[in-house]
């Protein structure tokens, strides 16, 4: 049997200090350690595996029954609790056929005027990151309550998403309550009076006001991330910056920079993947950042070059939204918000800013980003 390579640990602690102070060049140490077989081992408390090839990303992505929601890192975000993110198979394929059907490409389109009379303006200067994170914010509640939820309830719950660890493993009871409660007033007020939001899709499933809050912290920093870092593309590489090209540079930008730079699951059952014996417990990891990064799947991985995507990428290789019957549940309603605020948009110039990439909960820029938007410009 094979054993796995693995980046120097440190002492009893195993890989964990570098874990919570720089997961990135962790992985990036393990990723030219793994070669070809791209798996590679870490100490994180348990033992984890890393692994980044087409083909372990749809076997942890497809065999729901080995690879479990139970036991990962997700359950350490009480945020994300009770609802079908962490729901194992087998109710999960049931409980995602209930929830897919609101959430569908079509209706979304159908939102986009809501989402367009919601966008706040955008100043002549500005941080992307922080108008994003705040905007995100209004297009959601839009979204989800046609804009009826308390605004700084919301706030005050998804804020400490966006913070680093340990900020999002904070329960937030109160809050929680809070927010059910107004989940449950906004749709009251739905009574006789339907508005075309996801709510009152979410009404009429069972477990659907819960599956607001839990999808609602699913979606706030994710999207945030993707559009900063679109905006900040956009005015970096202007030609890409009109509407035709927006769903190419969109791509390039979550191939980049997947805001799910990381998922996890716990091996239900001992297994032999490549001649590696991985037992059972085990901590699996896949991830969107080393494969959407990885030179054996991409020409010039580090480049951002939106022309790659007038060809199909190679299967299970390209993965910001997860895949398979796991796949993000809010996939289309991100990739139509970002798509309508870059095409409301007038043309920007770059100023100054950070947009390193910096991995919590979620990848987002260090930033700030700052840019400066050409109202008076249309574009060519
Ligand atoms: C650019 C924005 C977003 C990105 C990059 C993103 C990424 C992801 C990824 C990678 C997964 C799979 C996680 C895994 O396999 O462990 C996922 C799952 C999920 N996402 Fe998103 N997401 C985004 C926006 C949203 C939005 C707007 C919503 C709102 C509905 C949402 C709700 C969910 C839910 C409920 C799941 C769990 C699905 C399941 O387990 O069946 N996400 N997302």
């Amino acid at each position: 049997m094979n054993t796995l390579p693995c980046p120097r640990p440190q002492g009893s602690l195993g890989h964990l200090p570098r874990w919570y102070a720089e997961p990135l060049s962790l992985l990036q140490e393990g990723a030219a350690l793994a070669g070809e077989r791209r798996l590679f081992g870490l100490q994180l408390g348990v033992g984890a595996v890393v692994g980044f090839s087409p083909e372990w990303n749809k076997k942890l992505l497809t065999d729901l029954d080995t690879f479990r929601s139970a036991g990962s890192l997700s359950r350490l975000v009480p945020h994300l609790s009770g609802g079908v993110i962490l729901t194992d198979a087998p109710e999960h394929s049931g409980r995602r056929r209930t929830l897919n059907p609101g959430f569908t490409l079509s209706k979304m389109e159908q939102l986009v005027d809501t989402l367009r009379g919601a966008m706040p303006s955008l100043p002549p200067q500005f941080d992307a990151l922080a108008w994003a994170d705040w905007a995100v914010m209004r297009l959601l509640n839009a979204a989800y309550f046609s804009g009826e939820f308390n605004g700084d309830l919301l706030h005050r719950f998804l804020s400490p998403l966006r913070r680093p660890f340990p900020a999002p493993m904070s329960p937030q009871p109160l809050t929680r309550r809070q927010v059910d409660a107004e989940v449950y007033r906004v749709g009251r007020l739905r009574t006789g009076t339907p508005r075309p939001d996801i709510l009152t899709f979410l009404l009429g499933v069972e477990g659907g006001l819960t599956e607001a809050r839990i999808s609602l912290a699913a979606a706030h920093d994710t999207t945030t991330h993707a559009l900063a870092y679109a905006l900040w593309y956009a005015a970096r590489y202007a030609q890409w910056h009109t509407p035709e090209h927006h769903p190419a540079l969109l791509k390039e930008v979550l191939r980049l920079y997947p805001p799910g730079w990381m998922g996890s699951r716990r091996v239900s059952r001992d297994l032999v993947w490549e001649g590696v014996h991985i037992p059972r417990g085990t901590l699996a990891l896949y991830s969107p950042y080393l494969s959407g990064r990885d030179p054996y799947l991409w020409e010039r991985p580090a480049d951002f070059q939106p022309a790659r995507w007038a060809h199909k990428p190679p299967a299970w290789a390209y993965l910001p939204f997860g895949g398979g019957e796991r796949t993000c549940l809010g996939m289309h309603l991100a990739q139509t918000l970002i798509l309508m605020v870059l095409g409301q948009t007038a043309p920007l110039q770059l100023r100054w800013g950070n947009p390193a990439p910096q991995p919590g909960l979620t990848l987002g820029p260090v930033g700030p980003l700052w840019l400066e938007h050409m109202r008076d410009l249309k574009y060519d």
